[in-house]
């Protein structure tokens, strides 16, 4: 899971190429490394640790060229070292490559090429591909990859460079997200979008099995036989102020304050000019065949996981469709029960690229079932291969823990849900227009809460030195427990666990005692009776009590330690309004404790591998 940016043309490429990569630091970060093609010479430069080690290497000491690779890494075969980090090269040193994903038959290809007397320097899969392009090169480097790629099994995303063909940048894909940038006399490639931005908005979406031949004048892309691909270009309208910060200290700052505007865009256009309707216009699944759905089965990891569930509870109840939610990771080893034409697979994901999720959406088509995906990143594997899609509109999200992707997918799961519910008759005209009229209330509901974080402040102080932590929830903000634990554990290194509250007599109230922060999603709802009472007992531990309730709720002060308060609406929508004081005091925690908020340690923000 790392990032990976090159370019061919007349400008300096380490320049374009720290600029990619620091947009792509999101991606992984143990090590950052370049290569440079220049004067007959090709010259790799590597360190440990975060971009900025790689910058002030090449600011000492430059490295000039017009060719160049660039790779910002996250270990996953050989610990992170500088030996480890790519770019990666062959015996001769005269070709290098930057590589995303896993070579899954490396050690038998290693074998081989060792025994053809190949010698080693790193512990990576990626050193093999080196070795093998070494092997089948002949004077031209395009074949050469074509051929030594024919005997790789596994993932990647490759960018090739040799020393004697300056004027030629190959690149390959194979499960591993991977995008050309058309210039003026100029190409690159990069992992994702915002890596290129500054530098175009016209983009080539590679497919698996496809490499390409980058020169200054053009492309040329072909399968791995040579078979010359017709590919589109597409104009990419996303704003590039839209990846920077914005005047906030941390991206997820930003992003959780982007929230208002993200669900606003996440819903505009969608809502029927009637105001009792949705349009969903990338579903490619006919009315017809909607309306034979009896099942519905979501895939997801992580947050996107527990805006499935979310999902769940929405969909059960507006459409009376059994609904199942899925680990991924679980879904595609479990050989799982589908039925075409009666089930219908929903992944949900921000970056669209995560290893098990694609696998899943894969097995659900390959039993002939419909996929349709919530999706954030356009044009992203999982949003290319789904039967139908639902953008999320969040834009690129670029601190590791997601916020408001994960809104964006519980709004857009209420589209859907009122989209069902319409088809199969379980939501007339008045219910979905009373839905929809107060979905639409949220983004301003969320810039008020958004307005006034002293309480969750209070509480950072109060408790930034808790070695563990709980969330309770019960119905709809179940998940919404399950989400504060997450963010928590990951921004802030404190030991988090989520839980329905009404488990909490089934084993994690023996954790309670004076030092436990509890907090407890108590909005006005259905189940707030039995969430007080579940208050009420750990009060009667001496556990810490931080309540999220309904403004007005004078009540609740009486057994809480601290209230954090959001304006009032229907409990399907809660979870809207939840999210946003739990994320701010996840931020806040890992501020006071002085954490990396955007890059905490171990994660990478898109999963591409298992
Ligand atoms: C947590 C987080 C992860 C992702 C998960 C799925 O803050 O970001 O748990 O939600 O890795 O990623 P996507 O949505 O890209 O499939």
């Amino acid at each position: 899971m790392c990032g990976i940016v090159g370019y061919i043309g007349k400008r300096d490429a380490v320049p374009i190429l720290m600029e990619g990569l620091q947009r792509l630091e999101y991606r992984g970060y143990d090590s950052a490394g370049a290569a440079v093609v220049s004067g007959g010479k090709l010259a790799i430069r590597k360190k440990l640790g975060k971009l900025r080690e790689l910058r002030n290497s090449l600011e000492e000491t430059p490295l000039p060229g017009g060719l160049g690779i660039g790779h910002t890494r996250w270990a996953t075969h050989g610990q992170p070292s500088e030996i480890n980090s790519h770019p990666h090269a062959d015996c001769s040193g005269d070709l290098c490559l930057v590589h995303n994903g896993i070579i899954e038959n490396y050690q038998e290809l290693k074998k081989q090429l060792q025994a053809e007397g190949h010698d080693f320097k790193s512990q990576t899969d990626t050193e093999i591909v080196a070795h093998l392009v070494e092997k089948y090169y002949k004077g031209d480097l395009f074949a050469a990859v074509q051929r030594a790629l024919l005997d790789c099994e596994g993932a990647y995303a490759l960018g090739v460079v040799h020393k004697d063909e300056p004027g030629v940048l190959v690149a390959a894909r194979c499960g591993s997200p991977l995008i050309i940038g058309v210039g003026e006399g100029e190409q690159f490639i990069a992992s994702d979008v915002p890596a290129i931005l500054k530098q175009t908005r016209e983009v080539i979406y590679l497919n698996d099995g496809e490499v390409a031949k980058l020169t200054s004048e053009g492309v040329i892309v072909t399968d791995l036989k040579g078979n010359v691909a017709d590919k589109e270009q597409v104009h990419i309208d996303w704003d590039a102020e839209a990846a920077e910060k914005a005047g906030y200290p941390h991206f997820m700052l930003k992003e959780i304050n982007e929230q208002p505007r993200v669900i606003r865009d996440t819903l505009r256009g969608r809502i029927a000019k009637s105001g009792d309707n949705v349009v969903l216009d990338d579903m490619n699944i006919s009315d017809e065949e909607l309306k034979g759905i009896e099942k519905i089965i979501i895939i997801s990891c992580g947050t996107a996981w527990h805006a499935g569930i979310v999902g769940k509870y929405m969909l059960e109840e507006h459409t009376r469709i059994p609904v199942e939610v899925d680990i991924a990771s679980e879904f595609r080893y479990r050989n799982p029960i589908l039925v075409p034409g009666k089930h219908l697979v929903m992944s949900v994901t921000q970056s669209g690229e995560t290893a098990d999720t694609l696998a899943s959406i894969r097995e659900a088509q390959r039993q002939g079932v419909k996929v349709v995906s919530i999706v954030n990143v356009v044009g992203s594997t999982i949003a290319r291969e789904s039967d139908g899609v639902i953008y999320t509109q969040a834009g690129p999200e670029i601190g590791v823990a997601s916020t408001k992707a994960y809104t964006s997918q519980v709004t857009a799961f209420y589209l859907f849900t009122i989209y069902m519910g319409r088809l199969n008759g379980t939501i007339s005209s008045e219910k979905a227009a009373k839905l929809l009229a107060e979905l639409q209330t949220v983004p301003g509901m969320i810039e008020e809460i958004l307005k006034d974080q002293d309480v969750i402040l209070e509480c950072a102080e109060a408790y930034k030195e808790a070695v563990s932590a709980l969330f309770l929830g019960r119905s709809y903000n179940f998940p919404s427990a399950l989400e504060g634990a997450l963010k928590l554990k990951e921004i802030s290194y404190i030991h988090a666990e989520g839980y329905g509250a009404g488990e909490m007599k089934h084993g994690p109230i023996a954790l309670v005692d004076d030092k436990l922060p509890v907090i407890c999603v108590a909005v006005k709802s259905a189940v707030y009776d039995k969430m007080v009472s579940n208050i009420q007992e750990i009060r009667a531990r001496a556990g810490k009590v931080i309540a999220v309730a309904t403004r007005g709720d004078e009540d609740i002060h009486r057994h809480a330690d601290h209230v954090i308060s959001i304006p009032q609406i229907s409990e399907m929508f809660s979870p809207l309004l939840v999210a946003v004081p739990l994320q701010l005091f996840s931020y806040h925690m890992a501020i006071a404790r002085g954490c990396d908020v955007d890059q905490p340690r171990n994660l990478a923000k898109s999963v591409t591998v298992e």
